[in-house]
C-alpha cells in the first residue's frame, strides 16, 4: 500500500545548499519522488498551506519566512510515506531532534527547520492539491 506526502525544502534549506542532502535521504530510505518544483510562494498560498496555524502568535513570521525566497516542493511516495518522512525530518524543534534526522543534523531554530512534511493523510491530500493541482 503506497501513500503520498507533501515535502517542502524550505527557503533556509535551499539557501544553505541542502536540497541534495534532503533528496538523498528520501531516496536512501526507499521513498520515491513523484513530483518536484522550485518555486517562491505568494502570501496567499502560504496562508492556505499553514491555515491550521492562522491563530498562533508565530503565524506572521512563518508566512514571511516561507515566502522569503524559493523553496522546493516535492510529492514523496512509498509505504507509510507520511510517517516515514516525518521520521527522517525529526521533531519540530531542531534542538530536540535526534542527530541523524534532517532537523537534528542541520538546524537550531524552530522557525527555520529546513523541511516540512504532511502530518496525516488528510493534510497530505490537502497540501498536495495546493502545490500540484490536477497532478494527482
Ligand atoms: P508545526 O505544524 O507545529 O510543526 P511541523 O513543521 O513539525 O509539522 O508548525 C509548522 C511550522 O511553524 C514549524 O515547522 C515551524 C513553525 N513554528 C514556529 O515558528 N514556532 C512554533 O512554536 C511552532 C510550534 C512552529
Ligand atoms: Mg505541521
Amino acid at each position: 500500500m503506497s501513500e503520498r506526502t507533501l515535502v517542502l525544502i524550505k527557503p533556509d534549506g535551499v539557501r544553505r545548499g541542502l536540497i541534495g542532502d534532503v533528496i538523498a535521504r528520501i531516496e536512501r530510505k526507499g521513498l520515491t519522488i513523484a513530483a518536484m518544483e522550485l518555486r517562491q510562494l505568494d502570501a496567499e498560498t502560504a496562508k492556505t498551506h499553514y491555515a491550521e496555524h492562522s491563530e498562533r502568535p508565530f503565524f506572521g513570521e512563518l508566512v514571511d519566512f516561507i515566502t522569503s525566497a524559493p523553496l522546493v516542493a516535492l510529492v514523496v511516495e512509498g509505504p507509510r510515506a507520511i510517517e516515514a518522512f516525518r521520521g527522517l525530518a525529526g521533531l519540530t524543534d531542531p534542538v530536540k531532534s535526534a542527530p541523524g534526522t534532517i532537523r537534528g543534523d542541520h538546524a537550531l531554530e524552530i522557525g527555520e527547520n529546513v523541511v516540512h512534511g504532511s502530518d496525516s493523510p488528510e493534510s497530505a491530500a490537502r497540501e498536495i492539491k495546493i502545490f500540484f493541482p490536477d497532478r494527482f
